[in-house]
């Protein structure tokens, strides 16, 4: 059967990647980690899949009998710790995506989606944004993404392997990372759980698109499966801004919220909103979970048997 290894596949965006793989049943999943933000927790259930301990930046010898494709998700994925250490990002989204290629390359493997970022193209200057919008990231987490998506466009022109880069918005969903460097979605749904008071940086209009994660791992398999090539933005397609998103999830969960302003984060970035048709015509790819339906989803999922963690 198929090998196909996904890097970073017990963190949230991998895991949810990891259970739409194993609905096929020709593929075998091997998954690689290092469990810095990824958790084995998030594999409950997907026991299919085979589970490696390593870091993509010193990446282990790979004993597999052959390698059919990469889904790279293993990275620094917030601005804030790529800020506080850069030579972390840089090394884990460069250094391990040349690792992670170089997997790729000594097994003949053809397929490769790499995850991108919305963060490559900065601050918009047109929206909504597609992919020939200027790449101006103005942050170092941008910055490193999209050194780690032009290192493996270089090597599928340079090696002939079959590169999809993903840019995804802001993803959110049930398992979304905890700890300091977690999302708005889970720290405002976390603190209002706790009857805490929540924090807006700025003055709350900054807007985002923020895409559901079970849409973006289909994003992530169709990718792998299709023959398409080059790079595509993965989002829904509706902005919203920050005091919205907060009175739309106060509205669900029936609560008033207490909230801090706080100045805005350094590197922020003032709006957001996908123009995802390229991936609707060359992936056949289109989000199918509204916000509200995908928060409705989110907030039963912290509320329910999976104790949403500090
Ligand atoms: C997020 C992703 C990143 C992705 C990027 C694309 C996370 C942790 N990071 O960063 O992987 O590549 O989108 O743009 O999901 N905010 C508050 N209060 C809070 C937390 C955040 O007001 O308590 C604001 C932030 O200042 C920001 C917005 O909410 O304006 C979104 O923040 P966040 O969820 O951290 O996402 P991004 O910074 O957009």
């Amino acid at each position: 059967m198929p090998n196909v290894l996904v890097t970073g596949g017990a963190g949230f965006i991998g895991s949810h990647t990891v259970e739409e793989l194993l609905r096929i049943p020709w593929i075998d999943v091997v998954v690689v980690d290092n469990f810095h933000s990824g958790r084995i927790d998030n594999l409950r259930g997907l026991d299919r899949a085979k589970v490696m301990r390593s870091d993509i930046r010193r990446m282990k010898e790979l004993k597999l009998d052959e390698l059919a494709g990469i889904v790279h998700l293993a990275a620094i994925v917030s601005l804030d710790e790529a800020y506080s250490n850069p030579r972390l990002a840089v090394e884990t989204n460069l250094i391990g995506t040349l690792n992670a290629l170089e997997v790729a390359r000594r097994f003949d493997a053809k397929r490769f989606v790499y995850a991108s970022s919305v963060a490559v193209y900065g601050e918009p200057e047109k929206l909504p944004i597609d992919e020939d919008h200027p790449t101006r990231p103005s942050n170092i987490y941008g910055l490193s993404k999209l050194m780690g998506e032009q290192l493996a466009m270089r090597y599928m022109e340079d090696y002939g392997i079959e590169v999809v880069s993903l840019r995804y918005f802001n993803v959110y969903g049930p398992r979304m990372r905890s700890g300091p460097y977690s999302g708005v979605i889970h720290r405002f749904i976390t603190s209002l759980l706790k009857g805490n008071a929540v924090t807006i940086f700025g003055d709350g209009n900054q807007s985002r698109d923020f895409v559901y994660v079970e849409d973006v791992a289909r994003a992530n398999v169709s990718a792998l499966l299709s023959d398409a090539r080059g790079i595509f933005n993965i989002g829904s397609g509706v902005e919203i801004s920050v005091r919205e998103l907060l009175s739309l999830i106060c509205e669900l969960m029936g609560v008033s919220p207490e909230v801090r302003y706080e100045p805005p984060r350094k590197g922020d970035v003032m709006r957001s909103r996908a123009s995802y048709e390229a991936a609707k015509r060359s992936l056949g790819w289109e989000p199918r979970v509204s916000l509200r339906e995908g928060l409705g989803r989110t907030i039963e999922w912290y509320m329910g048997s999976c104790e949403p963690r500090p």
